[in-house]
């Protein structure tokens, strides 16, 4: 593996981390999490940082965290869904690194996503309206990462056999 990093962005439930884990495994790198390391370091939940302390901290946290794991290397990065929405973080992360955007359909997130309470941005009443609505915002920035899987139809060790023979 000729690369730094390599690094999943993504909408949530995409795969990143299912995905993330075994591309790691398989190419022995390091697996992060990229919404673990914010979570250990607020001390505190994701829904309790947004509740308590607003997106913009959480956005300032993750920041944080890009500009620390892009001084590494040999990472399996799994971004959070919204690191895309900053353009340094993409540069940042993207330096000698490999960048994979993963997708799905609308419908395939909210099946993946919907027992999950841990997602603050995805607690409305319309699960799939918020999930169109989000991925319509943010589609020119995923869109910009040049390799694109869509893991819509894709078991886990597919998208993983994609991603190592890339
Ligand atoms: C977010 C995605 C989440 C998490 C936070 C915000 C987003 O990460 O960072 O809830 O803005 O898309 P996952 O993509 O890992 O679920």
């Amino acid at each position: 593996m000729a690369y730094k990093n390599i690094v999943l962005f993504g909408f949530m439930g995409t795969g990143k981390t299912c995905i993330g884990k075994e591309v790691a495994r398989k190419l022995d790198m390091t697996f992060v999490d990229m919404d673990d390391l914010v979570v250990g370091r607020a001390g505190k939940t994701i829904p309790q940082i947004f509740s308590e302390d607003g997106e913009n901290h959480f956005r300032a946290l993750e920041r944080q965290v890009v500009v620390d794991l892009s001084r590494q290397s040999g990472l399996v990065i799994a971004t959070g869904g919204g690191v895309i929405k900053n353009a340094e973080n993409v540069s940042d992360l993207g330096c000698d690194g490999l960048e994979i955007c993963l997708t799905a359909k609308p419908d395939i997130i909210l099946g993946r996503v919907e027992d999950d309470t841990s997602r603050p941005l995805l607690n409305t009443d319309d699960r799939l309206v918020t999930i169109k609505a989000l991925l319509h915002a943010r589609e020119h920035l995923y869109n910009s990462i040049p390799n694109q899987i869509d893991t819509s139809e894709m078991t886990v060790d597919e998208a993983v056999e994609k991603i190592v023979t890339m």
